[in-house]
């Protein structure tokens, strides 16, 4: 970390959140490539949209192209990718917005890294409200997605033509309580979203 930094004050997140007149907080999907993170996510940002909020979806591929287009799969370069997803999504909730993200994010202790993030306190604003952080597991049998495979990539993991392929030679390490479960094969996309915003209902979210 560099030297001679100092933390300058903002705004506090109840200002931003009562002139935006609605609360910002993170829906982080998890799940194996062909789950359907992003296919659910996606409609669930249209839904969100439509209803007047301001919402923003982070992808794994997208993010790839830009921000992280310097990390690969290793470990450590997945870390990587999480911790700097969780630093942005931070950010989109605590400027009021509805965070999306939806990357594989296969090992717990980097969801838990993301969590924690936001359930810090703010040194500049110690009053501020935690951001509400909510895990979906995205769950489908492994050989559903490998049957599924829209791109493709199960395919070439199997011929050993992709290293570190998560579900074949790459751990997956799937959420043992998130706020939501779906599983992905025997809901439609529509349900799922339903399913989510009942959730986000219940909690009194988007009010
Ligand atoms: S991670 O594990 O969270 O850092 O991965 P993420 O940033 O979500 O990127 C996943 C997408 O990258 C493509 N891809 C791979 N996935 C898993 N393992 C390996 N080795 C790999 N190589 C490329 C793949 O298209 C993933 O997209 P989704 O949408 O999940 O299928």
């Amino acid at each position: 970390m560099a030297t001679n930094i100092t933390w300058h004050p903002s705004l506090s997140r109840s200002e931003r959140q009562t002139n935006r007149k609605q609360r910002g907080f993170t829906l982080w999907f998890t799940g194996l490539s062909a789950s359907g993170k992003s296919t659910i996510a996606t409609a669930l940002e249209q839904h969100l949209l439509h209803l007047g909020l301001a919402a923003y979806r982070l992808d794994g591929d997208n993010v790839r192209f830009g921000l992280n287009k310097d990390l690969g799969f290793s470990e450590a370069d997945r870390n990587e990718n999480i911790r700097r997803i969780g630093e942005v999504a931070k950010l989109f909730a605590d400027s009021a917005t509805i965070a999306i993200t939806s990357f594989i994010s296969p090992y717990r202790k980097d969801r838990q890294v993301a969590r924690d993030l936001h359930a810090a306190k703010n040194a500049a604003n110690p009053e501020d409200e935690p951001l509400p952080f909510i895990e979906v597991f995205v769950d489908i049998p492994l050989e559903v997605a490998e049957q599924r495979d829209p791109k493709g990539l199960y395919k070439k993991a199997r011929e050993g033509k992709i290293p570190e392929f998560t579900g074949i030679s790459a751990p997956y390490e799937a959420p043992e309580s998130p706020e939501i479960h779906i599983r992905s094969d025997l809901k439609s996309v529509e349900e799922s979203v339903v399913a989510i915003v009942d959730y986000l209902n219940s909690k009194g979210l988007l009010k």
